[in-house]
């Protein structure tokens, strides 16, 4: 297996940090990314020096939201910048975690009948497969 430089966002949560692990365990070179540690996707503080020399992108953040449009505000907001600063510094993978259901979210939103925000389905089921393995 070749060893590859891997951006985790999102590295210090319960499915980040799982990934971080189970990737370093792997061989990789994982670089952390998350407010706490000094990256943050919603502005794009420290973005670019972050990404240099990273060949994939592995995106486990998370964010609790008061409501739909929060929610939508939130992951529109970091998922263009995290994919614009990925452009320029040339990554060629990007690996993004949801969930269960996420396909189904905007119509089951609307019509009331779904897990829309407020009713998780899978959450908390963190002893299940690291993302990069679920791949
Ligand atoms: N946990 C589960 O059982 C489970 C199951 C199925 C799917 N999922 C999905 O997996 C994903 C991650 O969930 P999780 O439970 O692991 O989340 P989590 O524990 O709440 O972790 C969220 C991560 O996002 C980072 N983050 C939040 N805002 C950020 C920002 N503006 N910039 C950079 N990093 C930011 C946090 O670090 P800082 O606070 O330091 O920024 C933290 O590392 C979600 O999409 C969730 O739906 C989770």
């Amino acid at each position: 297996m070749r060893r590859m430089r891997i951006a985790v966002a999102g590295a210090t949560g319960s499915i980040g940090s799982l990934t971080v692990t189970a990737l370093e365990r792997a061989g990789h070179d994982v670089v952390r990314i998350s407010r706490s540690l000094g990256v943050d996707l919603r502005t794009g503080d420290g973005l670019d020096a972050a990404l240099t020399g990273v060949e994939a992108v592995i995106d486990a953040t998370s964010h609790e939201a008061a409501d739909r449009d929060e929610t939508v505000a939130f992951f529109g907001t970091t998922t263009r910048n995290l994919l614009t600063a990925e452009e320029q510094a040339g990554v060629c993978h990007h690996v993004l975690l949801s969930i269960v259901g996420v396909d189904r979210a905007t119509t089951l939103s609307r019509t009331g009948d779904g897990p829309g925000p407020g009713r998780s389905t899978t959450q908390d089921h963190t002893n299940g497969k690291p993302p990069h393995e679920r791949i």
